[in-house]
């Protein structure tokens, strides 16, 4: 360690990899031993074309003809005219998703209906309707909106609509024909979301029923292997329909045209650390540090798996960087810098750019970087495909991602830390290469880059199915195994999904019920939905709608993962001081509606979220998330009197127990009994072993209740040890009594 405590990072492994497009697929990659195979693959690939290093802001006036799609316009116009199905690759930052909708536009497509792009991420969903209003020269809900859960920013002038997956997966139930659209554009397909692969099949169904011949499908990728999708659309049946006989394009004219856009990476060098790094958060730290002090100028982009991390890394790399403008303004004989870090003078400006942060902070990793600046981006696997940052040079990657893996046989959920796969890993090495000749380093070990998994596993064969189901079966669709799936989900995970909908009520022998038709209506997990609708019977609907949409928001608390770190000791005590003050001794969600309404009633609202740690912006979202639940239910079941259902106010006793009914009764499904004498419980669903979060408001009482509910499950990456968070005690009696057929008098007493 150095003694400034901005230790050397471990000197990187010399052994070089040299990315380059043209040589080869998945982001193809060639081993190259020493620098000057480096410089002689640059040199021999076709790279005649170099992007310049524009800043954004001149990037936005010159309207996207300098990309490397701008050539492949015109073809790819063609091939949409001719064919109903069109597959596009191209390297991310080509230009498909600002610019396809752009030439469909000019060339007549909104005249015939809106023009529909599809993103896993509400945040890109966001950013590139803005790009793309500012392109047009409209503001964005005007010509070009975007539509994500909870917010939907189009208007009746709307032509281009960004929108997510979800969101577009959702809105089909209502429109199943997609009769809106005259052009749907499945963007960044190689992420195979659980709803991209959903809307591929239901858009397969529509095709092959004939049902809209003038609707046009786009399928976008960043990946090289189109095949999987040019056989998904060809297979069986398709072809005739949009072929030759009703297709415009009669006379040998394919349904499905895959067109390629050149790519323009330049080389970039990868360097993996020579051991394992135990803790990627602090290795990250001085290798940036190091780089920053060490290298020309050029932005860092780092990746790492989870907004957590990032606002520890952010913590660290603040704390450094004052260290170091201290040291370099006051060189101290103690503690002598470094002659190379002496000379260079650039600041650095630290942008974080993850999903639940506000999109007025998030746009700050798209700006220009200032002069004498180093920018610092640290995001979660946002950045691998979806956005495109300008300016950046460098990159490192922790090696990680945070993904939702579904276990069919305890039917639990669970967002787990895990390794990247090595498309993934490419992916990220290459965003340093866009515009220049980059340098990517890689946080593990060039054995352990070996052993990843070659692709990450399709989120069908990961996720809980249950929600899906719903909407299919809203949809219409009543044999979900005749569905055609791009891929199948795992075996019994679609049963469990029917299983645990009939538990709900939302689903019994005749298909969807009542309830279920409710419940598939509201854009928020099925058990939500039921807190919802179940709150009514127990006059506390305007407290749930207050915790459901809390619940929908991403950390409330501050204190979540990132206080376990050391150097976040001091402010987790004097958080947590605070924090006990809004405790509700009986659980997490009473503790949450607490919260939000005590800053509801204060009027220095930032000031008092900073003194008890609560993310202020997660409260803002929630009160818009919380209007449009509101709009939802209205919608969904007429009129409905908030007061009437709302007997108590908060605070109030009657109101405490009422909300742990309506808790117990629709999250029965997640209740956990205590293993005394040990302070562990163990799961309904699943019979699994689980800790009560450190974070919970539970774990302060000397005596823990024998029943509780929870919201999250989840296993943490050191130890994997189970834990349950978002947890509220509840009476075994009421188990009982809301849900007879699960728990019987007898079992909940023992
Ligand atoms: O979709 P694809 O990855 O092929 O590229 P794109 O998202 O259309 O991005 C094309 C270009 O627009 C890149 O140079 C981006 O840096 C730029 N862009 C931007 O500056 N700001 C945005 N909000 C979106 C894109
Ligand atoms: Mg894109």
């Amino acid at each position: 360690m150095h003694p400034t405590g901005l230790r050397r990072s471990q000197s990187p492994n010399k052994r070089r990899r040299v990315m380059n497009e043209e040589k080869g697929d998945g982001g193809g990659s060639q081993q190259a031993s020493s620098p000057s195979a480096s410089a002689s693959a640059s040199a021999s690939a076709a790279h005649a074309v170099v992007v310049p290093a524009v800043p954004a802001a001149d990037v936005a006036t010159d309207s996207g003809d300098a990309l490397p799609i701008a050539e492949k316009r015109d073809e790819i116009l063609k091939a949409v005219e001719e064919n109903q199905v069109v597959i596009l690759m191209g390297e991310t930052g080509s230009g498909k998703t600002t610019q396809v909708p752009i030439y469909l536009h000019h060339a007549g497509y909104t005249s015939k209906g809106v023009i529909a792009i599809t993103q896993p991420r509400r945040v890109a969903a966001i950013t590139v309707a803005h790009r793309v209003a500012q392109e047009l020269s409209s503001q964005v809900g005007d010509l070009v909106g975007y539509s994500v859960r909870f917010e939907d920013v189009t208007s009746a002038a709307t032509k281009i609509r960004f929108a997510t997956d979800g969101f577009l997966l959702r809105d089909c139930v209502r429109d199943g024909d997609f009769s809106r659209y005259s052009v749907l554009i499945l963007d960044e397909a190689h992420e195979r979301t659980l709803a991209t692969d959903m809307l591929f099949g239901l858009v397969k169904r529509l095709l092959v029923a004939g049902k809209r011949p003038q609707l046009r499908v786009i399928v976008m990728s960043a990946t090289l292997d189109p095949s999987k999708y040019g056989g998904f659309f060809r297979s069986a049946g398709v072809v005739p329909l949009f072929g030759g006989a009703r297709g415009r394009g009669a006379g040998g004219v394919g349904c499905v045209r895959i067109v390629r856009i050149p790519g323009r990476q330049h080389p970039v060098e990868i360097f993996h650390t020579p051991a394992a790094e135990e803790d990627y958060v602090e290795a990250a730290s001085i290798t940036v540090m190091q780089l920053h002090v060490e290298q020309p100028p050029g932005d860092i982009l780092v990746f790492l798996p989870g907004q957590d991390d990032i606002e520890a890394l952010q913590q660290l790399l603040e704390d450094k960087r004052v260290k170091l403008d201290r040291l370099r303004r006051h060189p101290s004989p103690s503690d002598p810098l470094p002659p190379s870090w002496q000379s260079s003078s650039l600041d650095m400006l630290i942008c974080p750019i993850y999903a639940a942060l506000p999109v007025d902070q998030q746009v700050e990793a798209f700006r220009p970087t200032p002069p004498h600046t180093r920018k610092v981006v640290l995001a979660t696997n946002i950045a691998e495909t979806s956005i495109t940052l300008p300016g950046i040079r460098y990159v490192v990657d922790s090696g990680k991602v945070k993904l939702t893996t579904f276990n069919p046989r305890t039917g639990v959920e669970m967002l787990l830390r895990q390794d990247v796969s090595k498309a993934a890993a490419m992916q990220r090495s290459g965003r340093a290469g866009r515009e220049a000749p980059g340098q990517a380093y890689r946080l593990f070990t060039e054995a352990d880059s070996q052993g990843l998994a070659d692709q990450t596993p399709p989120e069908i064969t990961r996720a809980d199915l249950a929600q899906i189901v719903l909407q299919m079966r809203a949809y219409g669709i009543s044999n979900e195994e005749s569905f055609p799936f791009l891929d199948a989900p795992k075996e019994g995970a679609l049963d469990k999904a029917v299983k645990m909908l009939q538990d709900l009520g939302a689903l019994d022998n005749r298909g969807l019920t009542d309830l279920g038709h409710r419940l598939s209506g509201l854009p928020v997990v099925p058990m939500h939905g039921r807190l919802l609708l179940d709150s009514m019977e127990f006059g506390c609907l305007e407290h749930m709608l207050s915790i459901v949409a809390l619940l929908s928001t991403e950390n409330v608390w501050h204190h979540t993962l990132t206080s376990e770190r050391k150097a976040d000791k001091e402010r987790r005590k004097r958080v947590s001081t605070n924090f006990r003050r809004l405790a509700h001794p009986d659980g997490d969600h009473l503790t949450l509606l607490k919260a939000y309404h005590r800053w509801n009633e204060v009027s220095d609202k930032v000031g008092f979220c900073k003194e008890h740690g609560i993310n202020h912006h997660a409260l803002v979202r929630a009160t818009k998330i919380r209007e449009q639940l509101q709009g939802l239910l209205v919608r969904l079941l007429g009129d409905v009197d908030m007061a009437a259902h709302t007997q108590a106010a908060v605070g109030k006793d009657e109101q405490w127990v009422s909300i742990k009914q309506c808790l117990a009764k629709a999250f029965f499904l997640n209740a956990a009994k205590l293993m005394p004498p040990t302070r562990k419980y163990r799961t309904e669903y699943g019979r699994q072993e689980v800790h009560v979060h450190p974070t919970s408001v539970l774990v302060e009482r000397q005596s823990l209740p024998q029943w509780v509910v929870y919201n999250d499950f989840f296993q943490t990456g050191v130890g994997k040890k189970l834990y349950i968070k978002t947890v509220t005690a509840v009476e075994g009696e009421w188990l009982v009594q809301f849900a007879p057929a699960k728990f019987t008098a007898a079992y909940v007493k023992d």
